[in-house]
C-alpha cells in the first residue's frame, strides 16, 4: 500500500502525541515527536546554565548547536522511540516543567529551528511517518499528504496536562500548568519564525468532547481516504 506522510500539528496538550503514536502503531509507520526535539535542545541549554526562567544566552546556545546530537531510539518495553541527547537517555528529564517553562523561547531561535527542520525532513525522506509539533504541515512537510491540526478547551488542555504530570510524580498546582500551556501557546503562535499556524488543507478537530478512540477512528477514516 502507497506510505503517506501525516503531519499533526496544534496547540500545547492536545493530544497530538497520543494520536500520532496510535497512528503510526496501527500504520507500522515511524512516529516523530519533534516537541522533544526542542525540549531536548531546551534541558541542553539548561545542563549548561544558558537559559534560567529571567537569562538566556542566545548567542553561546547557536555556537553550541554543532555540538548536540539527538537521536530517537525505539523502546520496546515502552512502544515509542525515546529521545537521546549526546547519548544519553533524556526522555524523562525534557518532560519536566521547568523545560516546558523554558522550551517555547528555545523555539523562538530560527539557528535552532533550521538545525531541527532539517534533520525532521531527512527523517520523512522514506515516507511512511506520522510527524507531530507546531510547524510540520506548514513548513517541515508542506506537501505530507494528510494534515491534521488539533485544538481544545483551554480548561480541558490545562487539565491534560495537569493529569500528565500528577502521574509521573510531579508536584506542581493545576493553576501553574494552566499558566504554562496559555503562555506556550501564546509564544507559539506569535513568534517570527514558523508560528503554530494551520496551514490552509489542514483538518481542525477539536477534540475537548471527543474521547481517544473516537478521535482515532475519525482519523483514521482520513488516513485511509489519502491511501
Ligand atoms: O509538543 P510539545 O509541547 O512537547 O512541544 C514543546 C515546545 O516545543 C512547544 O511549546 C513549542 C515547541 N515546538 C515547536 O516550536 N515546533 C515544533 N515542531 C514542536 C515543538
Amino acid at each position: 500500500m502507497k506510505k503517506i506522510t501525516i503531519a499533526i500539528d496544534g496547540f500545547s496538550s492536545t493530544g497530538k502525541s497520543t494520536l500520532a503514536k496510535q497512528l503510526a502503531n496501527h500504520l507500522g509507520y515511524v512516529y516523530v515527536d519533534t516537541g522533544a526535539m526542542y525540549r531536548a535542545i531546551t534541558f541542553f541549554a539548561m545542563q549548561n546554565g544558558y537559559i534560567t526562567s529571567d537569562y538566556f544566552d542566545k548567542e553561546t546556545l547557536i555556537n553550541s548547536l554543532p555540538f548536540i546530537k539527538l537521536q530517537f531510539k525505539f523502546n520496546p518495553n515502552v512502544g515509542f522511540a525515546e529521545m537521546y541527547l549526546n547519548g544519553e537517555n533524556v526522555e524523562n528529564q525534557i518532560r519536566t516543567m521547568e523545560v516546558s517553562g523554558n522550551v517555547s523561547r528555545v523555539a523562538e531561535v530560527s539557528e535552532v529551528r533550521a538545525k531541527l527542520v532539517e534533520q525532521q525532513q531527512d527523517f520523512g525522506k522514506e515516507k511512511g511517518i506520522v510527524m507531530d509539533g507546531r510547524d510540520i504541515g506548514t513548513v517541515v512537510f508542506p506537501n505530507a499528504e494528510l494534515k491534521i491540526f488539533m485544538n481544545a478547551s483551554m480548561e480541558t488542555k490545562a487539565q491534560r496536562r495537569f493529569d500528565e504530570l500528577m502521574t509521573k510524580g510531579q508536584e506542581v498546582t493545576f493553576d501553574e500548568v494552566l499558566k504554562n500551556v496559555q503562555e506556550r501557546d501564546y509564544i507559539d503562535t506569535h513568534r517570527k519564525d514558523s508560528p503554530l499556524l494551520k496551514a490552509t488543507d489542514a483538518i481542525e478537530i477539536d477534540n475537548s468532547n471527543l474521547n481517544r478512540e473516537e478521535q482515532f477512528q475519525i482519523v483514521l477514516d482520513l488516513v485511509n481516504q489519502k491511501m
